[in-house]
């Protein structure tokens, strides 16, 4: 069988840094996948909250195409339409005035961690240099942002780790407000944590973490690649919150399924960065800010944001029902359609179960179920996801 060969050609050929379920996909549609033998899967998971419009939705696919026919790469020593609308768009829908393109979510935290040390480095303060973050946190898996990452099980074997960073419990003020002192240049967490547990910050610690930051002249970074691009129901999670950063990061839902992240930050962090501070040789090619622009374009519309919001209500009041109902479910969290169901355990089980059933699912930290189904879920689908969830605990 065909899915065999990709199976095992995949396995005797790429790394094995991956624990991959047997499943290969050859097609993707609005939110189902099919597999080799034919199989129709609905996708709550979107590439790991990535396809955020759906699998080959045909306004993206349009605009790849349209400019992969007519301008694909031309490096970031040159001008490009694209580039330039997609960072005028994300500006003008947010609290930023310049953005960097990278191609990956810890490349765009690799930036504004650069970021907000040359700041201050800029200005004559060489110690401050320290980035706090968050324990549970998730950042990426590059040397930088795999130190900023508050989680221990993926450092194992890369120490050491880069300095100057320190870790506090998330959505504990308290523990921020004792490590933070002039040596500290930037906080850094995500309004949302995702592979944390699916946990959003309580508004009156985000507030009072701007207050802090604001009275200390400590930069505010937020990584919304996760929570962010329409995934809890606002464009980004923190307009729910009423404080904004002073950097932010996005990446995958930006491009739909292209890889492309960015930096975003206000003018006046900004200006730490001059010519040559930094770079990238792929960020913010045409194709993918073409693809990305287009995505801005329908997410950011009030009523898809909506509509995500209704969604995401429905499916969290569902998922409460199942937590009412069975002693095994401990309960629910999230975010619009950022959702986790905290479970008793065996999360990997119930995940391979959904799979078997044709659901695509994910379960983190062994203890929690999380679903980031493309935006345009319906409840129906929804609904019949709850019944096969519903048969299984
Ligand atoms: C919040 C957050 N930040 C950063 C990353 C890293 O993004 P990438 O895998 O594109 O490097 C992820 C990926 O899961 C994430 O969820």
């Amino acid at each position: 069988m065909i899915v065999n060969s990709i199976v095992k050609k995949t396995d005797d050929f790429i790394f094995q840094t991956y624990m991959r379920q047997g499943k290969a996909f050859v097609k993707g549609e609005g939110v189902f996948l099919w597999d080799e033998d034919g199989k129709k899967y609905t996708d709550f998971l979107a590439g790991i909250a990535v396809c955020g419009l759906g699998h080959c939705h045909p306004g993206i696919t349009e605009a790849i195409c349209r400019q992969a026919s007519t301008l694909i790469h031309v490096s970031n020593l040159f001008y490009s339409m694209p580039q330039a609308d997609l960072a005028k768009a994300l500006c003008e829908k947010s609290f930023a005035d310049r953005v960097f393109f990278s191609n990956s979510g810890a490349e765009a935290n690799e930036a504004a961690i650069k970021l907000a040390r040359r700041y201050f480095q800029k200005k004559g303060e060489k110690n401050r240099f320290r980035i706090i973050t968050m324990l549970q946190s998730f950042h990426g898996r590059t040397m930088a942002t795999l130190t900023a990452t508050g989680q221990d099980k993926i450092k194992d074997g890369f120490y050491p780790m880069l300095e100057g960073f320190s870790y506090v419990e998330f959505n504990n003020f308290d523990a921020l407000k004792k490590e933070l002192d002039d040596s500290v240049c930037a906080v850094m967490l995500e309004p949302v944590q995702g592979e944390g547990g699916v946990i959003p910050a309580d508004e009156a610690y985000l507030k009072a973490v701007r207050n802090l930051c604001d009275e200390t002249g400590t930069l505010l970074i937020f990584d919304e690649i996760q929570s962010g691009m329409g995934r809890c129901g606002t464009l980004f999670a923190h307009e729910q919150y009423g404080v904004t950063p002073d950097i932010m990061t996005l990446a995958k839902a930006l491009g739909n399924g292209l890889p492309i992240g960015a930096m975003l930050a206000t003018a006046q962090a900004a200006t730490g960065f001059d010519f040559g501070s930094h770079g990238s040789t792929f960020g913010g090619t045409p194709l993918a800010t073409a693809a990305a622009l287009e995505v801005l374009k329908i997410i950011s519309d009030p009523s898809f944001l909506a509509q995500v919001q209704k969604t995401g209500d429905y499916f969290a009041q569902k998922l409460a029902g199942l937590a009412q109902k069975h002693k095994s479910v401990v309960g629910v969290r999230g975010k619009g359609l950022l959702l986790g169901l905290e479970i008793e355990k065996d999360a990997a089980k119930y995940v391979g179960q959904m799979l078997e059933k044709g659901f695509i699912i994910n379960g983190i930290q062994d203890k929690v179920l999380r679903f980031v189904p493309p935006l345009i879920i319906e409840e129906k689908e929804i609904d019949c996801l709850i019944d096969a969830l519903d048969s299984l605990f």
